[in-house]
């Protein structure tokens, strides 16, 4: 069974609960989905043991990208996670009334890249509310790619 790993990043609550229905849905098709909150863990070895890693985090900020604040360190850190050759896909919250819609996504899926991981699906972007069916979807799309 492939193990994933979720780590969100999420102010409001708005990334928590599209992290936990993404969750619900691989776990009930075969796959093992684990749920962090990037304000509880660290970078070194974060995806060790896991097939795959699930970012979430969202944006705020306003003339420039802010990635979500427990997010942050992490995301400093992120070359000691040990994502080379990793399964990953990004997701995450916003509001298009921004300039920089999802930005934070944005930038996560480019520095994933450049640390050498394989994003297996395009990412996720939430404008406002998320709708669980628009969730539920995008988890199945990922379920095929893990
Ligand atoms: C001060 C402020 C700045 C924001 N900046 C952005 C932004 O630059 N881009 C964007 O897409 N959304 C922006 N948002 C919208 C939030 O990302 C959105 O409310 C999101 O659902 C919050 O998700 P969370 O509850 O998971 O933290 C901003 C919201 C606030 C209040």
């Amino acid at each position: 069974m492939p193990k994933v790993l979720i780590v969100f990043g999420s102010t409001t609550g708005n990334t928590e609960g599209v992290a936990e229905t993404i969750a619900k849905t691989l776990n009930g098709n075969g796959v093992e989905a684990t749920v962090k909150n990037a304000a509880d863990v660290t970078a070194p070895g974060l995806a060790d043991g896991y097939d795959a890693v699930l970012f979430g985090c969202s944006t705020w900020g306003d003339d420039e990208i802010e990635l979500q604040e427990d997010f942050v360190p992490l995301y400093e850190d992120l070359d000691r996670a040990g994502l080379k050759g990793k399964k990953v896909a990004v997701f995450g919250c916003g509001d298009s009334s921004y300039t920089y819609f999802c930005g934070a996504v944005d930038v996560i899926e480019k520095k994933v890249e450049e640390l050498g991981a394989t994003l297996v699906a395009g990412s996720l972007k939430i404008d406002g509310e998320p709708d669980s069916a628009e969730v539920v979807d995008w988890a199945k799309e990922v379920l095929g790619r893990v």
